[in-house]
């Protein structure tokens, strides 16, 4: 099929978020038109800049295909997975949200971790940030148990090795704001990879929340479990690294 054409059903489906099969149906039964010509086939190809009207609805075939991106402010308590017998997911949060269940968490925050994670039914979109090809700069505020000192400052910049690992973790950015509280930047994405490198220097971590993605921050209108849709300058800045940190 050209590229710029789509199956009727298949846009309907989309664009007004029915099942194909019943989409196919109400084609049949003589009520969606496009570009004000009734269309009783459902395997008629459209063009992608259609119109489409059905129930006195006009919609644009496009719009059904364009991938969303959203930030939501984590709640502690929720996992990033598809699904979990134990655990609200995240995913839940957005049950308003049209075709919801074609979305996934970008990456994954801990259980006990609140802040910013990213919520896309764009699967390139999703690869490229958590690629470790792409080192996209994750930035935490930490709370620990104990003291951060300014010699950690120097051992994380160089790279930790952790006992349970068998590869040291890239050079992390520690920026000290208080005794038990720093930011951390990260580009690995690795498992836990905050709270272990503060076990590497005997420290724990006691409280952990994402700001940013690269130089996206957390916005702060957003209250726990809330969320809001990117638009493209939103998603360029998690391409470009959190301003203090320097990828040599
Ligand atoms: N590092 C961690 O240890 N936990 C997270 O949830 C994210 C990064």
């Amino acid at each position: 099929m050209a590229k710029d054409t789509l199956r009727l059903d298949k846009a309907v489906a989309h664009n007004f978020d029915v099942p194909r099969n019943y989409a196919a149906k109400i084609i049949k039964s003589g009520l969606v038109s496009v570009n004000d010509e009734v269309i009783t086939d459902p395997s008629c190809k459209i063009s992608i800049d259609s119109d489409i009207v059905l129930d006195g609805n006009e919609v644009s075939a496009k719009d059904g295909f364009k991938k969303r991106v959203f930030m939501l402010n984590k709640p502690s308590g929720y996992v990033c997975a598809d699904r979990d017998n134990n655990n609200p997911i995240v995913i839940n949060l957005f049950a308003d949200v049209p075709k919801f269940t074609s979305m996934h968490c970008v990456g994954r925050l801990d259980i006990d971790t609140t802040g910013l994670i990213l919520v896309t039914d764009d699967g390139d979109l999703n690869h490229r940030v958590t690629s470790p090809k792409s080192m996209v700069t994750k930035t935490y505020l930490v709370t620990t148990r104990d003291e951060i000192v300014q010699k950690d400052v120097d051992l994380f910049k160089k790279g930790l090795k952790h006992h349970e690992e068998k590869c040291r973790y890239k050079g992390a950015l520690l920026e000290i704001l208080s005794e038990r509280e720093a930011l951390v930047t990260v580009t690995e994405g690795r498992f836990h990879e905050v709270k272990r490198l503060f076990e590497c220097v005997n420290n724990e971590v006691v409280e952990l929340k994402r700001l940013y993605i690269g130089s996206l921050k957390l916005s702060d209108e957003l209250e726990e479990g809330e969320y809001m849709e990117l638009d493209e300058q939103d998603i360029e800045q998690l391409f470009i690294p959190y301003e203090k940190f320097n990828q040599e």
